[in-house]
């Protein structure tokens, strides 16, 4: 690790182990020392990658502004631009890399303009190297791990006009009462843990994100309360692997407590993700019987349907585990919407394997995936498994995958033709006239209608189903 003044670099060996222990839990407001450093300042912030990421653009947004600073869309007024980035894929690095050649010419015009990289991209020890030796005009680089310094690595960053760079190796202690902007004014998310101690082998979140640490109950729903207090009607909980909540407390609280609390909490919506299908426990499935604001759709990523891939992936569970999952899952709550995420190409993947990913979507008939050509990460087990699959392999595999996926996709929407379903409505859609907006299964629902019902819960009977979204119209019996 460089120790220089200002200069903090990550190292993977590091981020694999789990040293710390214990978690403490701390407080923002009493930690952090907030001058108005941005006042009459513009930051532009683009967000990257899942959840956990946009969960932390709306703690950073909130720490912006209490410094000052405000939100502009163009990067050409801003006097902050930050990245927050995803590394979970070489793809979504290379965006990254992409866009910090284009900004350059923003620090050509403005000097005075702070560049900075958040996120988990900068967690790869490789990808701050990568930054520091190609792209020198990058003013700040912090990671997932202290967020709530910003405050501090920015005055630096302002007055000294040193480069700074601050990314930890190892999680620090939760921090609660974190200032939020969020990007809904109806929807929230809602972190119930962070990390990841799964460790599949393809996957480089555990490395990015550190120990898996649940926050504590108590702190959980009074965010809740707070957000019902505010007008929220959405809630979607968040971790990497939500049903090992609370396995890391002293207490007994487990996911399926925290759903019941919920349950009972007078919040229209609750949404969870992700969910690892090796934890999804009897207890959880019984509570979301329960329906009521417990949504019925379960983000349940299966990656593949080979058992010796799974094995190898080490995603402990077999695809008659699945089989087995589903099916109590379906007769708990019928016409539930199941969605997945699928790896294709993983090192060793044979054509068979390939085809009892095909059998198992058969069988489970998911509604929906995200489909990815497995991307080696550098640090991670599997970059240095043997028999890689040639890229044509892996493309045309892809190709196959996402047919039939479409055809879940279609399948999950013609179910509904003719139903009535109430859509939390997120805004206009492209259509002139037309609304967009979710409905319980999540499925994605376009309707005409006036913008006075946005964030409004309408009741839209379906008439039309496509691959990518339904369209209808207000049910005014129901309305
Ligand atoms: N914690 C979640 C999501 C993790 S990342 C989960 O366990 O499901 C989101 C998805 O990216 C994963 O589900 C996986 O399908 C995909 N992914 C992760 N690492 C990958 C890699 N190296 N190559 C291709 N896809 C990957
Ligand atoms: Fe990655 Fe597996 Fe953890 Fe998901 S559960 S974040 S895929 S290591
Ligand atoms: Fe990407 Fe980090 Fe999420 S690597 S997928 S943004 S946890």
């Amino acid at each position: 690790m460089n120790e220089k003044k200002n200069l903090h670099t990550p190292s993977m060996r590091k981020a694999r182990k789990r040293t710390r222990k214990d978690t403490a839990v701390v407080d923002f407001d009493r930690h952090a020392v907030l001058k108005d450093i941005g006042k009459g300042r513009l930051y532009h912030l683009d967000t990257y990658g899942c959840q956990a990421n946009e969960a932390d653009s709306e703690t950073i947004r909130g720490i912006l502004e209490k410094l000052g600073f405000a939100e502009t869309e163009e990067e050409s007024r801003a006097d902050l631009i930050l990245l927050n980035t995803c590394v979970v894929r070489s793809s979504a690095a290379n965006r990254v890399f992409g866009e910090l050649g284009r900004l350059k010419r923003y620090k050509r015009d403005n000097p005075d303009l702070i560049l900075g990289v958040a996120g988990c991209l900068p967690q790869d020890e490789s990808a701050t190297e990568r930054i520091l030796k190609e792209h020198p005009h990058v003013d700040l680089i912090f990671g997932t791990h202290n967020i709530h310094r910003l405050p501090e690595l920015l005055e630096t960053a302002l007055l000294s006009k040193e480069k700074v760079v601050e990314v930890l190796s190892e999680e620090g202690d939760i921090v609660e009462n974190l200032p939020k902007r969020r990007f809904h004014a109806k929807k929230a998310y809602v972190n119930i843990m962070y990390g990841c101690d799964e460790f599949c082998t393809y996957c480089v979140v555990p490395y990015t994100r550190g120990k898996e640490r649940s926050r504590p109950f108590e702190a959980i729903l009074a965010e809740i309360d707070k957000l019902i207090e505010e007008g929220y009607r959405e809630v979607t909980l968040l971790g990497q692997n939500v049903n090992a909540y609370g396995k890391d407390l002293e207490s007994e609280a487990s996911f399926a407590d925290l759903l019941c609390a919920f349950h009972e909490r007078d919040i229209a919506r609750v949404r969870f993700t992700t969910s690892h299908p090796k934890d999804f426990d009897q207890e959880t499935i019984e509570i979301l019987a329960r329906g009521g604001n417990l949504m019925p759709h379960i983000h349940l990523p299966v990656q593949a349907g080979s058992d010796e891939i799974l094995r190898r992936m080490n995603r402990k569970y077999t695809s008659d585990d699945i089989v087995d999952l589903v099916g109590r899952i379906r007769e708990a709550v019928p016409g539930i919407s199941l969605t997945t995420d699928l790896i294709v190409g993983f090192p060793g993947e044979t054509e068979a394997d390939f085809a009892d990913t095909l059998a198992l979507l058969d069988k489970v008939r998911f509604e929906g995936a995200f489909t990815f050509m497995y991307s080696p990460r550098e640090g991670t087990p599997a970059a240095s498994f043997d028999h890689s699959v040639p890229p044509e392999t892996k493309k045309e595999r892809l190709h196959r995958l996402q047919k039939k996926v479409d055809e879940g996709y279609k399948r999950g929407h013609e179910r509904f033709l003719g139903e009535t379903v109430d859509v939390l409505v997120e805004g206009e859609s492209k259509e002139e006239g037309m609304l967009k907006g979710y409905s319980p299964h999540h499925k994605l629902v376009h309707f005409a209608g006036g913008t006075g019902l946005v964030g409004a819960i309408v009741p839209v009977r379906i008439t039309e189903a496509k691959t990518w979204f339904m369209r209808g119209e207000i049910d005014e019996e129901s309305a």
